[in-house]
This record gives C-alpha cells, sequence and structure tokens, in this order.
C-alpha cells in the first residue's frame, strides 16, 4: 500500500516579521489572493485581494522536502502555514474553515483539527523561485497562481481500505472564510449519524470524494455528479458503482478521477451506508 511520507530534510529560514495586512476591494493583479468571505447562509458575503507581495510579509517558513506530490521531485518551498493564516485573516476569530478553491471546480477544505495535524502551507515560492516559474506538475499542469502543499504527510486516519490522503491543492485562485456548518458540516448525515459505520463512510467520503463531488453548496465541482447522485448510483447499480471508483478508466476511459485500488468490500459498505444516510431528504 502507498503511504504518503516524505520527510523534511532541512529547516533553512523562517521569517517572522508580519505586518498586518492591507486588503483591496478590487484586484489590482491576476496574481492577486481572492479571500472570500461567507456569511451564515453560506454565500459570498465579502470579497477582498491580497497582492503577492504582502503576502510574503506575513511569517513565512522556507524547508526542503523530498517529494512535491505535484512534480513529484524534490523542492525547497516557502510559504506560510494555515495556522498563520487562521490569525492573519481571523483577529476575531469568526471562521472555523479556511476552503481552497482551483482551477476546474476541485476544492479542499482545511479545518483547524487538519491543520494542528498536518501543517499545510499556502506556497508562494517554488525552489525560490515566484509562481510565474515554477514548474509544471507530472500531467503538465500549471501549479499557480497559489498552491497547497504540506512539508511532510503522515497519514493519522486508516479506516479498512482507506488511508488518510493530504489535502494538497494546486491552481488555487481563491480562499475561502466559512463556518464548519457551511463547509463540512454540508456532509453530515442525515439519519443514522451515530451509526459506526455511517461515521466511518463519512470520513471516508470527506477524506477522498467531496474535493470534487458536492453537497449543496459545499464540496468541489470538478464532477457534476453531487454525492446524492453518487448514493442513488450506488442504491441501483452497487456492482457498477464499485468499479467505477477503484478503478474509473474501466467503465469510462477518460475518466478524470483518480482511482482507489485499496478500497475493499468493507470500505464500500460503510461508503455506502454513510451514502445512503446521506440521501434521506430533509
Ligand atoms: C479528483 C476529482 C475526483 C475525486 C476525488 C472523486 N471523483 Fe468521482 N468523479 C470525478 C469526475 C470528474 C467524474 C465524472 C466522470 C469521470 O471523469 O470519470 C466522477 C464520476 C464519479 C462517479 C460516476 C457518476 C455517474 O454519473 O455515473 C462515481 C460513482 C464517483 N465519481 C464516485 C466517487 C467516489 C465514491 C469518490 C470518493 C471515494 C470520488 N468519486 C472521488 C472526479 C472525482
Amino acid at each position: 500500500m502507498l503511504t504518503r511520507t516524505f520527510v523534511v530534510i532541512a529547516f533553512l529560514a523562517c521569517n517572522s516579521n508580519a505586518e498586518s495586512l492591507q486588503p483591496s476591494p478590487t484586484s489590482q493583479n491576476s496574481q492577486d489572493l481572492q479571500v472570500i468571505t461567507l456569511d451564515s447562509q453560506g454565500n459570498p458575503a465579502m470579497r477582498v485581494y491580497y497582492s503577492y507581495d504582502q503576502l510574503l510579509t506575513l511569517p513565512t517558513v522556507t524547508l526542503k522536502t523530498e517529494r512535491d506530490l505535484n512534480t513529484n521531485t524534490p523542492a525547497t518551498y516557502t510559504g506560510i502555514y494555515f495556522s498563520d493564516l487562521f490569525a492573519a485573516f481571523g483577529h476575531d476569530a469568526s471562521f472555523e474553515v479556511i476552503g481552497a478553491n482551483c482551477i476546474g471546480g476541485y476544492k479542499q477544505y482545511y479545518d483547524r483539527d487538519y491543520v494542528t495535524r498536518h501543517r499545510p502551507i499556502l506556497l508562494l515560492k517554488f525552489d525560490d523561485k515566484p509562481p510565474a516559474d515554477w514548474p509544471k506538475s507530472e500531467q503538465g499542469n500549471v501549479l499557480g497562481p497559489y498552491c497547497v502543499v504540506h512539508e511532510s504527510f503522515s497519514p493519522t486516519e486508516t479506516i479498512y481500505g482507506y488511508v488518510e490522503e493530504p489535502r494538497n491543492a494546486p491552481r488555487v485562485t481563491s480562499l475561502e472564510l466559512t463556518s464548519f456548518n457551511q463547509s463540512l458540516g454540508h456532509f453530515a448525515a442525515k439519519e443514522s449519524a451515530n451509526d459506526p459505520e455511517v461515521v466511518k463512510g463519512q470520513k471516508i467520503v470527506i477524506g477522498s470524494c467531496i474535493s470534487c463531488h458536492n453537497a449543496g453548496k459545499a464540496g468541489g465541482h470538478t464532477a457534476d455528479a453531487s454525492l446524492r447522485l453518487l448514493g442513488a448510483k450506488a442504491a441501483t447499480s452497487k456492482e457498477i458503482f464499485r468499479k467505477k471508483v477503484i478503478d474509473p478508466r474501466s467503465t469510462s476511459p477518460f475518466s478524470r478521477m483518480p482511482p482507489h485500488p485499496t478500497f475493499d468490500d468493507d470500505t464500500f459498505n460503510a461508503l455506502e451506508a454513510y451514502l445512503k444516510a446521506m440521501m434521506v431528504i430533509q
């Protein structure tokens, strides 16, 4: 089984001269980072922009990773720990989760628990270079304008055939400041929420599926199919559903979905129990 562990081999520098950020109400430059604050209904309430140079005034770290997951090469990262982003954006602590919106509808959520366990980094420099000079991913995609990476990643959660994966996010165009309810809370089961299998399935789906599949306003939109639709597929054509998830290209040759070869019967039983509990009409 693939364990995604890579090691920090040097801690080179640490800049902690934070200055207070001056957001702009309009975008001045295509490299500006858009930061959207969501209201209690999950709708954008405010949009501001921070220049790349301003972000560099926040506390940054520079460190080496043995293997950058985008390029599959060693790299030197300079960036901002999400714990410092929470501090920089959240003087009033009015949000609990930072979402990263990526080109193509891909989305990742960083709650404080994940941030504490895995220390994700908003990448500002790759091998000391600004985003315009970053290498392309192994698949030939650009990595910027921003990117979320990890100095090292050791899974802290294993459930049957599911092993926690790093919440990497290439091609980040905006960050979203939101509540738990308007982000990961959308993935709460509608019934049997305390059933241990449903709880396991929920963790598997949050870890593996919601970066591309949505539940209402939350989650990614890389795929058109919502979790509700996935639940319907799982209920009506279980074998095809499982085949699709294990090896997406076996059912559609040009699938853009990642394979999940380690998912076994127990993994699917939990996942399907959760999807069923998720589909109940509110
Ligand atoms: C990186 C994005 C991505 C992730 C992560 C992802 N999917 Fe998908 N999924 C897609 C895309 C894109 C499609 C649309 C067809 C295609 O490209 O295969 C899809 C289609 C599907 C379908 C077929 C839907 C249909 O309309 O027939 C199923 C079932 C499915 N996904 C289940 C899952 C499950 C379960 C997970 C988590 C274990 C998951 N996907 C994770 C991108 C993703």
